[in-house]
């Protein structure tokens, strides 16, 4: 009995130590799952991402207010000659190493709030990547962009990851930026005090207009759907119906979450009070 006891305090104590540790195996999931880097910042041919030359940046979006061009982040781009700390911070306050701010739609607003723990484990990842040659214009902002993004980020503690609304709010705010294209947009971004996830933003692209869904708990949200319908939805990007959703949201990456992540995000998302679809 005292050998059991010991045995389950050694678990415990490993569980907990793999959790407060910065690892290439969490980096990898959060890159290749979650929080989808690649779908800004690998080119998309007329099949989807050019898988082999992933991460080498592309042009992301195009409007009035800017041409937004993710820059190659494998270790061919800028971030080769960076330290780890430089790369983390480009990552989660948008500050380059030579004191330039990193424009939208990068969403470091969200970003801000990742933990010590992955930021570091997305940066070992990013270490891993194959270097890719890229030759790209650089971004060109015609709104002026704030000299930070707020005070400088000194430490985020880990969250306690389980099923529950608390981490998945973690998961769909500073991780997978689900809040980011699902807040109305007004004339500063995401209206994150007064719409969260009420939705409304259009993206255009090859595929047309597509138009971010209100997923907020109430009947222009998320209601009607079961956590199944949901999980699918989010995954596969298939509705109920058959139909397909369409881009930019990044189903494929979100595919490779794990059932918990998923189910702790739609807790969150039914925690989310219920807004109507803008106006
Ligand atoms: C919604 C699109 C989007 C997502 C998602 C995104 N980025 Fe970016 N990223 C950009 C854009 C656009 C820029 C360039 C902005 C500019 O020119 O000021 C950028 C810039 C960067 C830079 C600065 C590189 C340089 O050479 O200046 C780094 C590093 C970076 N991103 C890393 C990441 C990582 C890591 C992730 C995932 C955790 C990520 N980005 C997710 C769009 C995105
Ligand atoms: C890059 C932008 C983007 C990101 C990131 C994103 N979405 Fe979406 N999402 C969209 C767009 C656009 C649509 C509408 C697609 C369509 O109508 O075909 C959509 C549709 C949905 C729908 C369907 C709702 C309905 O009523 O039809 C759900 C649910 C959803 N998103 C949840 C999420 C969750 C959860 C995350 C994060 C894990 C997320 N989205 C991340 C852009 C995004």
């Amino acid at each position: 009995m005292k050998q059991l006891i010991s045995l389950t305090g050694a678990c415990a104590l490993g569980a907990g130590l793999a959790q407060a540790e910065p690892s290439l195996e969490r980096g990898t999931y959060l890159v290749e799952g979650p929080a989808a880097c690649g779908n800004c910042h690998t080119p998309q041919g007329p099949q989807g991402p050019m898988m082999d030359q992933a991460f080498s940046g592309m042009l992301v979006e195009q409007n009035e207010m800017f041409t937004a061009v993710a820059p190659n982040i494998t270790p061919a781009g800028h971030v080769g000659d960076w330290s780890d700390a430089e790369f983390a911070r480009a990552i989660r306050e948008g500050i380059r190493p030579d004191g330039s701010v990193i424009g939208p739609p990068m969403p470091i607003v969200l970003y801000r709030g990742l933990s010590d723990d992955d930021v570091m484990s997305i940066v070992m990842y990013m270490r891993t990547v194959a270097p890719v040659e890229s030759d790209l214009p650089e971004s060109t902002y015609n709104i002026p962009l704030p000299p930070a993004w707020g005070p400088p980020v000194a430490s985020v503690a880990h969250p306690e990851e389980g099923v529950t609304a608390e981490y998945g709010g973690y998961l769909a705010g500073p991780v997978a930026h689900c809040l980011e294209c699902h807040t109305t947009f007004g004339e500063q971004g995401p209206m994150y005090e007064t719409h969260l996830g009420a939705g409304g933003y259009e993206f255009h692209g090859p595929w047309g207009v597509s138009v971010a869904a209100n997923i907020t708990s109430g009947e222009d949200g998320i209601a009607a759907y079961s956590d199944e319908d949901l999980a699918k939805m989010i995954t596969t990007g298939t509705r109920p119906d058959g139909s397909r959703m369409m881009p930019p949201m990044p189903y494929g990456h979100y595919a490779n979450m794990t059932e918990e992540d998923v189910q702790a995000i739609i807790l969150y998302l039914r925690s989310l009070p219920a807004l109507p679809d803008p106006q």
